[in-house]
């Protein structure tokens, strides 16, 4: 199981730093074999990185660019992160792909620098409202996921995060998030990904996580507005090792 914090825009240096130290103390003794992650602004990446280093809670980046020193102005590289002590990165977030344009295509490249510098990459995928309501949900997830990972290597993660879901207070229903991760599983299966992990993400909060991470296929949650408490974010870890 992985928990993992999707920070977004949020909070000031000194908010970011305290709330590193406040996942640290309360995933401290809970975690069990649950990989807990906290993906800050790219700007705090270094100060909770020192919050972070030495504990059990890793670190992920919002953001990665493919080129490694190249003139492009407002980027990070794979390098960078790597030299502030990231190990996961977000890929594909349907904000990047509605607000920047980003295509699944940028996305595989991504995913491929970040594999390259062995950084493991969570795979966003997810369909809107009208897809889902056309009746199109898992072509539309099925076909971002295969793009998304054109000519990647084996190691990365997927979220499922249905664009409705995101910030909405909406969650997707158990069976409904449970019918999208088996789909994605399969097709996983069928390219030899088996294995891979398969999150959830969109409206998650502690109250709905132990009905969700019960779900066969599930392996964890990537969660937005909810890790930005520390007691909330460790209650997504207790569910996720209650149902490992
Ligand atoms: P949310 O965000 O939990 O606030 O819906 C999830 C995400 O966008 O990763």
């Amino acid at each position: 199981m992985i928990v993992a914090g999707n920070w977004k825009m949020n909070l000031g240096l000194e908010d970011a730093v305290s709330l590193a130290a406040d996942v640290v103390r309360a995933t401290a003794d809970n975690a069990g074999d649950v990989t807990v992650v906290v993906c800050p602004p790219a700007i705090w990446l270094d100060a909770v990185s020192e919050r972070v280093s030495k504990s059990r809670v890793a670190l992920g980046s919002q953001i990665v660019l493919v080129e490694s020193s190249v003139a492009f102005t407002g980027e990070h590289s794979v390098g960078m992160l790597v030299d502030v002590g990231v190990s996961y990165v977000i890929v594909g977030h349907s904000e990047r792909r509605q607000l920047f344009r980003e295509s699944s295509a940028f996305g595989a490249e991504k995913v491929i620098a970040a594999q390259n510098a062995r950084l493991v990459p969570i795979v966003c995928v997810g369909e809107t409202l009208e897809e889902r309501d056309a009746g199109d949900a898992v072509s539309t997830v099925l076909d971002q996921l295969a793009m998304s990972l054109e000519g990647t290597g084996p190691s990365f993660v997927v979220a499922y995060e249905p664009v409705w879901a995101i910030g909405t207070g909406r969650t997707a229903s158990p069976d409904q998030a449970q019918q999208m991760h088996a789909a994605i599983r399969s097709q996983l299966a069928s390219n030899g990904h088996g294995g891979v992990p398969v999150l959830y993400g969109g409206s998650v909060k502690p109250a709905n996580a132990a009905a969700l991470f019960a779900q066969r296929d599930f392996d964890g949650a990537l969660v937005g507005c909810a890790s930005l408490t520390a007691d909330a974010f460790a209650a997504f870890v207790s569910a996720a090792g209650a149902a490992s």
